[in-house]
């Protein structure tokens, strides 16, 4: 699959100090990118780099193959984005907003005009002035305007700011329509990982300037059928223990009344589970413990989000 977002090595120092540290991550076409961090890990920076609205201390940016910092008319050809808050004239309407920025892009016919306000929802309130908007509206503008031009790369610095949950899901589904439909590669940032779980294919967790990792949604998903934690509740909780623990040794119990739970193999749990009750005991539940990417996310940047750097 073609990358069109290649970043390789990036550095930004800001006087003594690296915000940005050795970040490399690519995006592929028709693919949603999730890139989380907690507030200050870099987001926004590593995103201004990438659409030339600050200079990049070391490393290369592509966009489409073209190198952002030599040729960077070419590399945002057909770049859409949103990075922190989109510029908007107050005193006009949606429309006259949507239009002055169309200019910009040169070819943007009244058909495409028309499609791109029905995409994001504003049909209704496109004649209003953008003053009388809400932060959510003002968000729809601005999604409006990072695709009319139909970029190939789409860039969206925290674009649910603002959404209420009925904006969170239509934003989603104008994303995947915009990634499976028509190929277009999205890097989208965040800091809350519950909307990204179902916006994304993949995350870059960065923290401290650093990527800490990069996961695809299906590993996750694969983690969860092989789930290592699972949580029992049973009659006899000194029987029971003294049972698993034969029948699984390393299996890191931690006991709370009745309760349970333990690191097994799905099949481990269901031998347990069989013992107990030829062992005369009665299982009440068993369940695989559900670790959120939330839990995943403050285990691997240790709880960092409270500490702002
Ligand atoms: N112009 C600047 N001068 C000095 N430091 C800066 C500048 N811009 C950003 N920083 C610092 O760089 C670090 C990364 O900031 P950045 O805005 O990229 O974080 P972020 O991940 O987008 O955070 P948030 O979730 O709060 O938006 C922070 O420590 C910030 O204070
Ligand atoms: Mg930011």
């Amino acid at each position: 699959m073609a990358a069109v977002l290649e970043i390789k090595n990036v550095c930004k120092h800001f006087g003594k100090k690296t915000v940005v540290d050795h970040v490399s991550f690519s995006v592929n076409e028709g693919e949603i990118f999730g890139f989380l961090g907690p507030n200050g890990a870099g987001k926004t920076t590593v995103i201004k780099m990438i659409t030339g609205l600050i200079r990049i201390d070391e490393g290369e940016i592509f966009v489409n193959g073209y190198n952002v910092a030599k040729n960077f008319e070419k590399a945002m050809a057909r770049v859409g984005g949103i990075i922190e808050n989109p510029e908007m004239y107050g005193y006009l309407t949606g429309r006259t907003n949507l239009k002055i920025y169309s200019r910009m892009h040169g070819n943007v016919d009244d058909a495409r005009f028309q499609e791109t306000i029905e995409m994001v929802k504003l049909g209704n309130r496109i004649d209003d002035k953008v003053k009388r908007y809400s932060l959510g509206m003002r968000q729809r503008l601005g999604v409006a305007q990072a695709i009319l031009h139909r970029p190939n790369l789409l860039v969206l610095d925290e674009p649910t700011n603002g959404l209420d949950p009925v904006g969170i899901k239509e934003l989603r589904d104008t994303l995947h329509t915009l990634s499976r439909e028509q190929g277009v590669a999205v890097l989208v940032s965040s800091h809350l990982l519950s909307e990204m779980e179902l916006m994304c294919d993949r995350f870059g967790i960065i923290d401290n300037g650093k990527i800490i990792d990069i996961k695809t949604m299906d590993s996750i998903q694969l983690n969860e059928q092989n789930l290592a934690r699972y949580h029992l509740e049973v009659s006899d909780i000194e029987r029971a223990s003294k049972i698993a623990a034969e029948l699984i040794p390393d299996s890191a119990p931690s006991i709370d009344g009745n309760c349970i739970d333990l690191s097994a193999t799905r099949e481990e749990v269901a031998n347990l589970n069989k013992a107990w009750i030829e062992n005369g005991l009665l299982v009440y539940e068993l369940s695989p413990v559900h670790k959120s990417l939330e839990d995943e996310f403050m285990d691997i940047t240790h709880g960092s989000k409270t500490q702002l750097r």
